[in-house]
């Protein structure tokens, strides 16, 4: 079993798109085992988005993601790193296929949507990011 970092960037959270972006993951059959909202800091940007610091559209998106809230998700199931980053698309909403959630909500590169975990390394270090130990629940679906 997996867990992966979700984020409800703030274009989701904008366009009153939660609830629809929810309900792919939970129809799917993953499983939420943390969620919050909240809003990223100019720091945690840096932390979160490390990698892309030093190239030239990095302030941008800083100021994007920092722009309103986002609601982070830690989704738990088999492969569930590959089979969000499936049900993403391509980064850039324009390239996305239909059927993705980029694909059907965002025409934009930057304003994608949502953000996942590529790797079990970054799962790993984006959960640590955004969630404390004592913030993910430990339960059996019975439904
Ligand atoms: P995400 O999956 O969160 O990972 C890095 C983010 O940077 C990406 O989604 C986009 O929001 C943004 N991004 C990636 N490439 C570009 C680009 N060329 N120009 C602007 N934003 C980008």
């Amino acid at each position: 079993m997996q867990r992966t970092l979700v984020l409800l960037k703030p274009d989701c959270v904008q366009r009153r798109l939660i609830g629809d972006v929810l309900s792919r993951f939970e129809s799917k059959g993953l499983h939420i085992v943390a969620m919050k909202l909240l809003q990223v800091t100019p720091e945690l940007s840096k932390q979160h988005y490390a990698e892309h610091v030093e190239k030239p559209f990095y302030s941008s998106l800083e100021e994007f993601i920092t722009s309103a809230p986002v609601v982070a998700i830690a989704l738990e199931g088999l492969e569930v790193i590959r089979v969000v980053r499936d049900m993403l698309g391509a980064t850039n909403g324009l390239q996305a296929a239909p059927g993705t959630l980029r694909g059907d909500y965002s025409s934009s590169r930057q304003m994608n949507l949502v953000h996942a975990s590529d790797s079990e390394e970054s799962a790993n270090r984006e959960l640590d990011l955004y969630f404390n130990a004592d913030e993910f629940c430990d339960y059996s679906l019975v439904l």
